[in-house]
């Protein structure tokens, strides 16, 4: 029997809860989800891709459908090396639908074959995106409850803030 195999693909810089509420929604739609990690030399990331692999797998270790991997170069080159058929997305807000509609178009200029499945996140998860994890983080916030322990500590790690500014 053909296997269903789809791609979650993202920055994951880092991966947060919002990212995994949506693989623990899609992964018992398929029989092998890959979750995708872009390996971008133009774009900064605060944890390089192997970091950021590594991360991902200790998190889904326990879901035998998931697989993590690194891809650079075009999604759809990936997904045809994998065999996938569906991009899985997440849509938070009205904010993500323009730049996501247009990502769905273009990939299926590329490859008319593959299909762009939104789902969203819990409603509670909506706002949370890692550019503002990382912006929060970075100025002393507490957002341990919006990422797992593992990822919260890294973070801090990764971004201890500025000692306090004195004002005299
Ligand atoms: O988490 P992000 O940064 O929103 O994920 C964006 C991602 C990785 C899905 C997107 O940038 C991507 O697919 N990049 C690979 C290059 C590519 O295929 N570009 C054409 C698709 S429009």
């Amino acid at each position: 029997m053909t296997q269903r195999i789809a791609v979650y693909p993202g920055s994951f810089d880092p991966i947060h809860r919002g990212h995994i509420d949506l693989i623990d929604r899609c992964r018992g739609l398929f029989d092998v989800l890959y979750v995708a990690v872009l390996a971008n030399e133009s774009k900064k990331s605060l944890f390089t891709v192997e970091e950021r692999v590594e991360m991902i797998r200790g998190l889904v270790a326990k879901y035998p459908e998931c697989r993590v991997e690194c891809f650079s170069g075009l999604l759809v080159d990936f997904m045809d090396s994998v065999g996938a058929k569906v991009v899985v997305r997440g849509l938070r807000a009205v904010s993500d639908f323009d730049y996501e509609f247009q990502m769905a178009l273009m990939n299926r200029k590329l490859n008319p074959d593959v299909e762009t499945l939104f789902m969203v996140p819990k409603d509670d998860l909506t706002y949370v995106s890692s550019r503002l994890l990382k912006e929060v983080c970075a100025l002393g916030g507490d957002l341990s409850s919006l990422l797992p322990d593992i990822i919260w500590h890294k973070l801090k790690q990764r971004l201890s803030p500025p000692a306090k500014t004195l004002h005299v």
